[in-house]
C-alpha cells in the first residue's frame, strides 16, 4: 500500500477508548441515537449530551451537528454530535457523505487533531468497521484542498483561525484492525480521486503536455507500466488529427499509455481513454476572454483516467486495464491548424477541421484508434470535457453518457447510482452522423447548430474500430470542474468519475 502524498489528512483508526485528541466527534443516527460509548459519555455527564441535543434540536439527521463544551472526564475541549441519518437505510455512499459532513464540523476550530467516534446502535446495512472506513473516506475527500500556491497558509494566521487546519483524524470504532484493512481500499480510491483533482486544478503554465506525461509516469511506482510517446513517435504512427491540435503550441504533444495487469494473463483489457487538452484557447477559432481560464481544466478526462489507474493499482484490482491519454495544448499561432484544413487520422479517415475549437474529438479519434489497434480491449470508455452543449442539456450535476451497448450502459448507470456521480444517457443515432458528413473529407469536426454533444459523440463513434466492441463516451465538461460542491468535494477540480469507474470495474470486470 503506497503512502498518501504529504499534506493529506492523516487518517488512522483506534478502539472506542478516548484517544486524547483536541475535539471529539460523536456519531449519532436518527433519533438521536448514540452508540454504547456515547451513551456512557452521556450518563457520566448527567445526560449532558442528550440535553444539549434537545436544546439544539439535534435529531441525528444526516449533515446536522450540535456542539457542546466537553463534559468532565473527557480530554478534548469540545464534543460535536454529528448526524448519521437513517442508519437502517444508509448505503456506503451515504456514510461517505456523513463522514464528509462530520469532517467539516470538526474542522471549524483551531484544532489540528480530532477524534470521530463511529458506533451505530441498532441495524445497519454495513458492518461497523465498513461504516468507519466509509466515513473515513468521506472525511479524507472532504479535507482535500488545493493550496500549494498560497504563500500564507490560512491556518498559520492565529488571529483569524480558518477552517481546514485539521491535520489528523482518528476514527474510533469497535474493530479498528478491520476498519484499517477496509480503509486500505478506500484510501486507494481516495488518492486516485485527489490525484485527478490535483491535475485539474493545476494551472496550464505548470502543467503542459510534457509535465502531464511526467505526472502520469509517477504511476510506475505503484506497479503500472507506463509508456510515453513523443511527437516523433506520434508522427510515425500517423496521428494526424491529434498532431493537428498540438501544432499551434510550442509545447509538444505526448500520448501516455498506462497498463495495470492485475487480471488473468490472457484476459483482454478494459480500456479508458482521456482527453488531455492542458489548455484550450480554441485555437484559430479562438474562444472569448470571459471564462477562458477554466480551460486549464480541459484535461479533466485524462485526469480521471490517471486517477482511476492509480486507484486500480493501489488497491491491486484483479483486472487488466489500459489507460491512454492524449496531452496537447490548443493554441493559435502562425503554425496552428486553420479552419478548413483537412487532416488524416491514424485510422486513415480524413477530417475536415471546420472549427479548431472542436479539438477534443480530434485528439480522441487517434488515441481511441491506437488503443483498439494495439490492445484489443473488450470494452472501451472515453472521458472528455468535450462540449459546452452537454452542460446546456444536463447542467453541471450530470455527465452525459453515450453508449453503443445496453449492458455496458446499464453497468455504468448502476455504478453511477452507487457512487452518486450522476450520469444521464444520451442518444447515438444515424441522424447525428448525417450532420457530420462532409463534402470535402470523410467527416467534419462540426455538426451545426443543434445537438452539439450528440454530434460530437457521433464523431467519436466513427473511430470505434470494431463496431461490436462495447464503447461508451462520457462527456464530463459540466462535472469535472466547478461542479456544485458537496459533502465530499469542496474543490474546483472534482475528480469526477474516478469513484464511478472504479466501482464499475469492481462490479463487472474483476474476478
Ligand atoms: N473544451 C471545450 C468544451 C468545454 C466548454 C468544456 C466549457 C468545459 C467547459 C471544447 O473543446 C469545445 O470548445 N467545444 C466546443 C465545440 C464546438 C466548437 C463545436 C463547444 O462546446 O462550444
Ligand atoms: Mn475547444
Ligand atoms: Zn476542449
Amino acid at each position: 500500500m503506497p503512502a498518501s502524498p504529504a499534506g493529506r489528512l492523516d487518517v488512522s483508526f483506534a478502539s472506542l477508548k478516548d484517544g486524547g485528541e483536541e475535539v471529539v466527534g460523536l456519531l449519532a443516527v436518527d433519533g438521536p441515537e448514540f452508540g454504547a460509548t456515547g451513551k456512557a459519555m452521556d450518563q457520566s455527564g448527567d445526560g449532558i449530551l442528550s440535553r444539549a441535543a434537545k436544546a439544539a434540536n439535534f435529531k441525528g439527521k444526516a449533515k446536522s451537528a450540535a456542539e457542546i463544551l466537553a463534559p468532565a472526564g473527557i480530554s478534548a475541549s469540545r464534543v460535536i454530535l454529528v448526524g448519521g441519518g437513517d442508519a437502517e437505510k444508509a448505503e456506503e455512499n451515504d456514510w461517505l457523505m456523513a463522514g464528509g459532513a462530520a469532517l467539516a464540523k470538526l474542522d471549524t476550530h483551531k484544532a489540528k487533531s480530532a477524534s470521530l467516534i463511529v458506533e451505530v446502535a441498532g441495524k445497519s446495512k454495513l458492518a461497523q468497521h465498513e461504516i468507519a472506513a466509509a466515513m473515513a473516506l468521506g472525511a479524507y475527500l472532504r479535507s482535500y484542498k488545493f493550496d500549494k500556491y498560497l504563500t500564507k497558509k490560512t491556518e498559520d494566521n492565529e488571529d483569524e483561525p480558518k477552517p481546514n487546519g485539521l491535520k489528523k483524524l482518528v476514527v474510533h470504532c469497535s474493530d479498528p484492525k478491520k476498519a484499517e484493512k477496509a480503509f486500505e481500499r478506500q484510501r486507494a480510491i481516495g488518492d486516485g480521486v485527489m490525484l485527478a483533482r490535483d491535475l485539474v486544478n493545476e494551472p496550464a503554465n505548470i502543467l503542459g503536455p510534457v509535465e502531464f506525461a511526467e505526472r502520469a509516469q509517477v504511476l510506475e511506482k505503484i506497479g503500472i507500466e507506463v509508456e510515453v510517446l513523443d511527437a516523433k513517435d506520434l508522427k510515425k504512427l500517423k496521428m494526424g488529427a491529434l498532431l493537428a491540435v498540438a501544432q499551434g503550441s510550442p509545447r509538444p504533444a505526448r500520448v501516455v499509455i498506462m497498463q495495470w495487469n492485475g487480471g488473468k494473463k490472457n484476459d483482454a483489457p478494459v480500456a479508458f481513454v482521456g482527453k488531455g487538452v492542458v489548455f484550450d484557447t480554441g485555437g484559430i477559432s479562438i474562444k472569448p476572454a470571459a471564462g477562458m481560464e477554466d480551460m486549464k481544466g480541459d484535461m479533466g478526462g485524462a485526469a480521471c483516467v490517471v486517477g482511476l489507474m492509480h486507484a486500480l493499482a493501489a488497491r491491486k484490482a484483479k483486472v487488466n486495464a489500459v489507460g491512454i491519454i492524449g496531452c496537447v495544448e490548443n493554441m493559435p499561432s502562425g503554425e496552428a491548424t486553420r479552419p478548413g484544413d483537412i487532416v488524416t487520422s491514424m485510422s486513415g479517415q480524413t477530417i475536415e477541421v471546420l472549427n479548431t475549437d472542436a479539438e477534443g474529438r480530434l485528439v480522441l479519434s487517434d488515441i481511441m484508434w491506437y488503443v483498439q489497434d494495439r490492445h484489443k480491449p473488450k470494452m472501451m470508455i472515453d472521458l472528455a470535457t468535450l462540449t459546452g452543449a452537454i452542460m446546456v442539456a444536463l447542467g453541471k450535476n450530470y455527465a452525459g453518457l453515450f453508449c453503443n451497448n445496453d449492458d455496458l450502459a446499464a453497468g455504468i448507470l448502476e455504478a453511477s447510482k452507487a457512487t452518486d456521480e450522476k450520469a444521464w444517457r444520451m442518444p447515438l443515432d444515424k441522424s447525428f452522423h448525417k450532420m457530420i458528413d462532409s463534402k470535402n473529407a470523410d467527416v467534419k469536426n462540426l455538426g451545426g447548430r443543434w445537438g452539439g454533444a450528440c454530434t460530437a459523440a457521433a464523431f467519436l463513434e466513427r473511430f470505434v474500430k470494431d463496431k461490436e466492441t462495447p464503447w461508451a463516451h462520457i462527456d464530463l465538461a459540466g462535472t469535472a470542474m466547478d461542479a456544485p460542491r458537496n459533502d465530499i468535494n469542496q474543490s474546483w477540480g472534482s475528480g469526477w468519475g474516478v469513484r464511478l469507474l472504479d466501482r464499475l470495474v469492481a462490479d463487472k470486470y474483476e474476478g
